[in-house]
């Protein structure tokens, strides 16, 4: 039998996205429904050289829907979610809207899918994209030696704040390179030829939303409220895929050698790691347009001795978002 399924946000970066990666793992499609606001609706998309007409989500009913994949901000999921959940289906979110509510899991393919199982509201919450890649390359580290604490950098590509911001950088970059300017808007400050430690909301601890993002959901994800992160998020003028540098410490001691060993053989996880010219992922390199999660610069921390040090890389809009949540759709299906 074949499954029902609705795109909310499906003219959006992820969306765009969602249907690319439900296509090509062949998701068995029964109807599909691909939904926006109405200003898109009745745009026309291709799905497997078929055309589908954009419908507006708020006149859509969901009835007959079996699995909702929402990736349209923060406030249409919690308006609309509980509605299609409510009509019978499974709706996988893209948003933060329930990520941290107790009865909502967050999931992660590779790292806790049992967890999916478990949800008496009906929805699943697709992990923040920054948190998800950093957990399929620890989630094997932690299981053997147990990680402590983690601190980390980002490098978040425009992509991950949505199309309007990857037009910001193309749109300035090209001003500025004809001795032309164009303000931000998207980005309180210049986005291109530059680096700005800011993602989301500022928050009282002086650390901003989307760097508590990694402290909340490492400890649900991992199930463990002991883990103690310290993230600087940082944008920079990158189209598609985030970068991290991760340290870690773990309870026993690990050597880089045998975390190599272990992430050789993780899912989802590629190890490019060697102390050459190009021997490390770079989002232009290997990450975009890929599922992966690309890990390199592995080593010992020299100031500590129970530390590590790597390089992870991953597609934001892929694994980050469209990917995960179509492999959430998966594992829902396949348990009937
Ligand atoms: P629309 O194209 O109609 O604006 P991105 O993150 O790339 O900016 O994409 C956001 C996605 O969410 C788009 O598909 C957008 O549709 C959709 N969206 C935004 N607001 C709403 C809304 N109020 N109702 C339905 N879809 C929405």
């Amino acid at each position: 039998t074949s499954c029902n399924v609705a795109v909310v946000g499906a003219t959006g970066a992820v969306g765009e996205t969602m249907l690319k990666v439900l296509a090509e793992r062949k998701f068995p499609i029964g109807k599909l429904h691909v939904l926006a606001s109405e200003r898109s609706a009745g745009e026309k998309l291709e799905y497997e050289g078929k055309t589908i007409v954009v419908e507006d989500l708020a006149l859509f009913d969901p009835a007959g829907v079996d699995i909702a994949l929402f990736s349209a901000g923060g406030s249409v999921s919690k308006q609309y979610a509980p509605k299609f959940a409510a009509a019978g289906a499974v709706v996988i979110d893209n948003s933060s809207a329930f990520r941290y509510d107790d009865d909502i899991p967050l999931v992660v393919s590779e790292v806790n899918p049992e967890a999916a199982k478990n949800r008496p509201r009906g929805i699943i919450a697709n992990p923040n994209c920054s948190t998800m890649q950093m957990l399929v390359a620890l989630a094997p580290i932690h299981r053997q030696a147990k990680i402590e604490r983690i601190n980390v950098a980002t490098y978040q590509s425009v992509s991950g704040t949505g199309k309007r911001a990857m037009e910001e950088l193309g749109k300035q970059t090209a001003a500025l390179l004809s001795f032309q300017q164009i303000d931000p808007q998207v980005y309180p400050v210049q986005i291109a030829f530059n680096v700005i430690p800011h993602g989301g909301d500022f928050t009282d601890n002086g650390y901003t939303t989307e760097e508590m993002k990694l402290v909340w959901e490492t400890r649900k994800i991992l199930g463990d409220d002991s883990i103690g992160v310290n993230a600087t998020v940082v944008r920079v003028p990158v189209f598609y895929g985030h970068s991290e540098a991760v340290h870690i410490e773990t309870r026993d001691k690990l050597s880089a050698a045998d975390a190599r060993a272990l992430l050789e053989k993780a899912p989802g996880v590629v190890v490019v790691d060697e102390p050459v010219n190009g021997g490390y992922p770079t989002p232009v390199t290997h990450a975009s347009g890929q599922d992966p999660v690309f890990v390199g610069r592995i080593r010992e921390d020299i100031s500590h001795p129970r530390g590590l040090s790597l390089w992870v890389v991953s597609d934001n809009i892929r694994k980050g978002a469209a990917t995960n949540a179509v492999q959430l759709a998966e594992l829902v299906w396949n348990e009937r």
